[in-house]
């Protein structure tokens, strides 16, 4: 059995990847926020650790802890992240950091030292990052433009983490979604056509098959999901 690291394993969309990368013989260490292990379910491959990721060096001292313990971490895969409204005009630096702590930071955090752990191990890695359209295509982004940017250093950490791992069998896929179909995003919007929205479920098979042999052989991979509205 290898093991696979998720971030925000507790949110709407984190709930479904786990329970889906378990279903499919994984065993999981879950990466929750200060909610806890929220809805995650009991299993016994689960493993659940809550961390800020914002800390750099919490977050260091855990990734290396997880490494020592768990040497078949074959990958990680990065849901973190969060949203906010403001056109680039209203946009404060407070607001632009908090959306860099929250999308870049608590990615780069784990990549970082899960990135020389590969290297180290020779056997390599993969990490899966959560970007988002509008960090590829500004046009729809203008109306969350720190939310916007800081997506798009998540994308462009995946190329930095492709160009650096090439030769070391170390790759970095994002996956994109569209408007999601979670329990969240029901109440925010119920008058929505929901049925244009990503369902979770097969964001969660998308990254499995990422993670999967056939998957592997993808390169510099950037995996849209969903209808764009
Ligand atoms: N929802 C959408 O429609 C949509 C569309 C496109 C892209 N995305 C992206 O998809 C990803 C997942 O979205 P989602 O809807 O599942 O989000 P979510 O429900 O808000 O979940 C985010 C998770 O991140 C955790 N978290 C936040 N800050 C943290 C920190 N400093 N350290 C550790 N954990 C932290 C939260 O934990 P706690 O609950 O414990 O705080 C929560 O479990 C995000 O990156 C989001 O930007 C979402």
């Amino acid at each position: 059995m290898s093991t696979v690291i998720i971030t925000g394993a507790n949110g709407n969309l984190g709930l479904v990847v786990t329970e889906h990368l378990l279903s499919v013989g994984y065993r999981i260490i879950a990466i929750t926020g200060p909610g806890g292990a929220g809805q995650l379910p009991r299993h016994s491959s689960l493993i659940t650790k809550e961390a800020d990721l914002g800390n750099e060096h919490k977050t260091d001292e855990l990734v290396t802890s997880l490494a020592d313990q768990y040497p078949d971490i074959k990958a990680a895969v990065l849901l973190v992240g969060g949203f906010a409204m403001g056109r680039l005009q209203q946009t404060s630096d407070e607001m632009l950091e908090h959306m860099i702590r929250l999308n870049f930071f608590t990615a780069f955090h784990m990549v970082r030292p899960l990135f020389s752990w590969f290297e180290k191990s020779n056997a390599g890695g993969q990490f899966i990052l959560t970007g988002s359209r509008p960090a590829l295509i500004p046009h729809e982004g203008t109306a969350f433009f720190g939310y916007s940017l800081s997506k798009a250093m998540v994308v462009g950490l995946a190329g930095y983490i492709n160009a650096e791992g090439a030769d070391k069998n170390i790759t970095a896929s994002v996956i994109v979604p569209t408007t999601i179909d979670t329990p969240a995003n029901r109440k925010a919007m119920p008058q929505a056509d929901f049925a244009r929205w990503v369902s979770p479920v097969h964001i969660a098979e998308s990254i499995a098959f990422c993670l999967s042999g056939a998957g592997k052989n993808l390169q510099n991979n950037i995996l849209f999901l969903g209808k764009p509205s």
